[in-house]
């Protein structure tokens, strides 16, 4: 796969809602011959998903970990997490074309799933499609550069 690169594992994480899809891909990556890190939660017990985002975030931003894939029951507590840290461009997608374009156009370093709104087939899919997809540079490059608040 493209984004894979050894040495550096995969960071996943997710709250209680994204427990079970989190060890579903988890399970689909390992079989694959990819190394995860999995920074929780650890089973279906009520949390909170900074918790386990914000450690995430801090080894894809590092360089430790590449890319990262993430998921709480929208998705979106958990994007606005990850989303606080500078060098993180986590993308909330729920279909392939979504997590297509936010790697061609965002360069997206971390991929976000709605647990809650998607099947696991589907969740695959996207996984498969984020992590084989390139960013485009070219006309994009300037505007991911904007991103940061500096
Ligand atoms: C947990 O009930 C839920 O609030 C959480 O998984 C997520 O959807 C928050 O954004």
């Amino acid at each position: 796969m493209n984004l894979y690169t050894p040495g550096k594992s995969i960071a996943m994480c997710s709250d209680h809602a994204g427990f079970k899809l989190k060890e579903i891909i988890k399970q689909h990556l390992q079989q694959a011959d990819m190394s995860v890190k999995d920074f929780g939660t650890y089973s279906e017990d009520s949390c909170d998903y900074p918790d386990f985002a914000h450690p995430a975030a801090d080894s894809v931003d590092s360089g430790v970990c590449y890319p990262g894939i993430a998921m709480c029951g929208t998705g979106n507590g958990i994007a606005m997490t990850l989303n606080k840290h500078q060098g993180i461009r986590a993308a909330l997608c729920w279909n392939v074309d979504l997590a297509r374009l936010a790697r061609e156009h965002n360069n997206a370093n971390i991929l976000v799933l709605p647990a809650r709104f998607i099947d696991a087939d589907t969740a695959l899919a996207i996984v498969d499609t984020f992590m084989n997809t390139p960013f485009e540079g070219g006309r994009h490059e300037n505007r991911v550069n904007k991103i940061p608040v500096h």
